[in-house]
């Protein structure tokens, strides 16, 4: 049995980072809300109690079962609202702090000898973010990390309990892996047995179980996602499996010929489909972002549904889903910024039962997976893209040529990354076609032409990103090239918003 340590979530931004440096640890773990805990479940070791948007003292604030919680005699870490949660219902005090504490803090008092702090140095960065503080805990509890502005900054409680009301998680936390490796390896006794190698023989042992000789069908979208997936399963099931491509027409320049060639290298059994001229039609005349979305996302249903059913008798439907993708779909704060396509509708529709072997993976875990599995770098690298592709960046309405166009600058961009040595240092990289015309002149030609932006991030995980600082040079070589090279374009912007508050696609 593969034992885990339940991240309860109570909604923070940083919840799943909580989940990602606990897996960095070769430590397997779980995120689940904060009042759906795994009652029964033998293989957990410790529970981790996230932040929180809310104040404890909020009317709407979420609050865990913490007696039952106890009763398991687990180890327990509350992170920020956790720990004052924990603070609070043992009978402690949590109240607004005199100023909002938030940013950059360093320890001035670390109990050496306790077990959460040990190897941690006063003097330590931590990262706060909190509006409440713990003004007073119970007798049994004991302080043992302060910062100058927090007394209580960590405490241990009985029962295997502590509290820290910083960050550990967070990159800005010196002394954060140092904290979170305390808690599961030293306090919950936690193997380190996790990786992509034991990932990969316990999925496929599992695979065939669940499978059987039934038949699977995957629609792979040439992302690294939907590709491991289809590499994993073709691995426990082999030729049981069918992958379906469908090319809605607003791919990158060759990038349907291209990526079912590798497919097909790879040994998959795969069906290539050009469905490009009905979704053209669909689209015709459409500006607005979300109903796009909704257009592409229903056709490639009924695409996808068509395709299936020419195989026989197959009842399984598997899917590139990642952890990601169910922890914002399932987000239980529920704000909606954009319907991604890829989680929903399609399981309905074609009813059939639903796959999902990555769905516990973030996505650097997926590129470590792809490697074991020996698949070819330049598939497990490969820049992330949005289901609805090039839709996403044509800003108004679509049509044929102003994909070309956007093929053709897209493809000068993103072949410069790479014969930059750039592709690999960003996380994703495109062109938006902008609804704009602008004077411009070549030769003696006045021109009134398209602009294009171009859009370049760094990130770790797509949920905040940088604008890349690309070299000048490098983006007066892409800008003339475009100019030069593409018709219909003569003005080349670089966008140089971050997110939040800006998103990585424009629509
Ligand atoms: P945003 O624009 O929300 O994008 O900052 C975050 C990440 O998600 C990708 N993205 C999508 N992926 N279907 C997808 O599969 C979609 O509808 C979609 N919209 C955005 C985006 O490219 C970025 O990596």
């Amino acid at each position: 049995m593969q034992e885990k340590i339940i991240i309860l979530d109570f909604g923070s931004q940083t919840t799943q980072l909580i989940g990602r440096r606990i897996r960095e640890l070769n430590i397997y773990c779980e995120i689940v809300p904060y009042n759906k805990y795994p009652f029964g479940d033998e293989s957990v070791i410790g529970i981790i109690l996230s932040g929180s948007p809310f104040s404890v003292y909020d009317e709407k604030a979420f609050r865990a079962d913490l007696p039952a919680l106890r009763a398991l005699g687990l180890p327990m870490l509350g992170i920020c609202y956790g720990a004052q949660f924990i603070a609070l219902e043992a009978g402690g005090s949590v109240e607004p702090a005199p100023t909002r504490e938030y940013g950059r803090a360093r320890l001035s008092y670390v109990d050496g000898g306790d077990p959460l702090m040990k190897g941690v140095d006063t003097g330590a960065q931590v990262w706060m973010s909190h509006g409440d503080t713990i003004t007073s805990v119970p007798d049994t509890f004991r302080i043992v990390a302060s910062t100058e502005e927090v007394r209580m900054a960590a405490y241990a409680a009985p029962d295997n309990t502590w509290g820290v009301q910083f960050h550990p998680e967070v990159y800005h936390s010196e002394c954060g892996m140092q904290i979170l490796r305390n808690f599961a390896v030293g306090i919950c006794g936690a193997h380190q047995d996790w990786s992509a190698a034991s990932f990969i023989d316990s999925t496929v042992e599992a695979l065939r179980e669940q499978l059987g000789d039934d038949k699977v069908v995957l629609g792979l979208s040439g992302g690294v996602d939907s590709s491991v997936a289809a590499v994993l399963l073709n691995r426990a099931i082999g030729a049981n499996l069918t992958c379906i491509f469908v090319d809605h027409g607003m791919l990158r320049k060759d990038e349907f010929k291209n990526v079912l060639a590798d497919y097909e290298c790879l040994g998959l059994n795969v069906v290539g489909v050009d469905a490009s001229a009905e979704f053209f039609k669909e689209l015709e005349g459409v500006t607005d972002p979300e109903r796009k979305r909704k257009i592409i996302g229903k056709g490639f249903i009924d695409v996808f549904d068509r395709e299936a059913h020419k195989i026989k008798d197959v009842k399984w439907l598997a899917q590139g889903t990642i952890y990601p993708d169910c922890i914002e779909s399932l987000s239980i704060t529920g704000t909606v910024i954009k319907s991604h396509h890829n989680v929903g509708g399609l399981p309905e529709k074609m009813n059939l039962r639903l796959c999902e072997p990555l769905r516990l993976l973030f996505k650097d875990e997926v590129r470590a997976v792809g490697r074991e599995l020996g698949m070819p770098e330049h598939l497990i690298t490969r820049h992330p893209f949005p289901g609805p592709g090039l839709a996403v960046r044509i800003l108004g309405d679509i049509t044929p040529e102003k994909v070309r166009i956007l093929q053709e600058a897209d493809h000068i961009f993103i072949q410069g990354l790479r014969d930059w040595g750039l592709y690999d240092k960003v996380w994703q990289a495109g062109v938006i076609l902008l609804p704009v015309q602008s004077v411009g002149v070549m030769g003696d030609e006045r021109t009134y032409e398209r602009a294009v932006a171009l859009r370049a991030v760094t990130s770790t995980d797509a949920m905040t990103a940088d604008w890349a600082h690309l070299p000048y040079d490098f983006l007066a070589e892409v800008s003339n090239k475009i100019i030069r090279g593409v018709r219909g374009v003569n003005r080349v912007t670089y966008d140089i918003s971050s997110k939040p508050p800006a998103t990585i696609e424009w629509e």
